[in-house]
C-alpha cells in the first residue's frame, strides 16, 4: 500500500528509500522498534517480506502483509510489500539506497555483514545501515516468539496485541496437543 502519494516526483527524487527486509514471521515489538526509528531517518521505509518457499512459515506472506500494515499504520511514510528473489535485486526495483536492519548482537553481527559485503558485491550503489536494537528488545526474535507461544506462554509482551491474538488463533487452530492457553509472565 502506497502511502506517499502527496509527494511530487521531485520531492520523491530528493528522499532517501530504505528496504528494510525480512522474514517477520511475525513482526516483532523488535521489528516495530526498528521501523519506527528507521522512518524517523529515511524518506520512505519500504517494509519487504520475502516470499521464500524454503521455509514453512507460521503465516502465510499475505497474512504478515496485513499484520505489518496494521502494525505501521500511525507511520505515513512506511510502506509494506512483498518481494522474491535477490534483496538488492527488488531495492534497485524499489529505487531504493539503503537497506536497513536491525543488529541486536554479536551473534547477529557476523551474518549480517556477511550479508552487507554480499550485498555490496551485487550492487556497491546500496548501502546497508544498522540501528542497534533498543535494549528491552535485544533477546527479542520472531523465532522465540513462536517458541514460547508453541509451548502455551504469553507473547503479549513481545508482539504487537493484534498479532498475539493471530497467533493464539494459529496455534489453537493447529497445535491442539500443545496448551494454547496463555500463562503469565512470571
Ligand atoms: O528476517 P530474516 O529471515 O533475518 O531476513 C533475511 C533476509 C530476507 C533479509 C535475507 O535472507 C535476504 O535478503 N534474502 C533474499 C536473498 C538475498 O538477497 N540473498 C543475498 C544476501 S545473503
Amino acid at each position: 500500500m502506497i502511502r506517499y502519494n502527496h509527494l511530487n516526483k521531485f520531492e520523491i527524487f530528493l528522499i532517501v528509500i530504505a528496504i528494510y527486509p525480512g522474514s517477520f514471521d511475525p513482526i516483532t515489538l523488535g521489528h516495530l522498534d526498528i521501523i519506527e526509528r528507521g522512518s524517523r531517518l529515511f524518506g520512505i521505509v519500504i517494509v519487504a517480506v520475502l516470499r521464500n518457499p524454503n521455509k514453512t512459515p507460521l503465516f502465510t506472506v499475505q497474512q504478515r502483509l496485513e499484520q505489518i500494515s496494521l502494525s505501521t499504520q500511525h507511520l505515513p511514510n512506511v510502506e509494506v510489500d512483498s518481494f522474491d528473489g535477490l534483496t538488492v535485486g527488488y531495492a534497485k526495483m524499489r529505487g531504493a539506497q539503503a537497506l536497513l536492519r536491525g543488529l541486536r548482537a554479536i551473534s547477529d553481527f557476523e551474518v549480517e555483514l556477511q550479508m552487507a559485503h554480499t550485498n555490496k558485491t551485487l550492487s556497491t550503489q546500496i548501502e546497508t545501515v544498522f540501528l542497534a536494537t533498543s535494549n528491552e528488545y535485544s533477546f527479542l526474535s520472531s523465532s522465540v516468539v513462536r517458541e514460547v507461544a508453541r509451548f502455551g506462554g504469553s507473547v503479549d509482551h513481545l508482539v504487537p496485541s493484534h498479532v498475539a491474538l493471530d497467533i493464539y488463533q494459529c496455534y489453537a487452530q493447529n497445535h491442539p496437543v500443545s496448551n494454547p492457553i496463555k500463562t503469565e509472565v512470571i
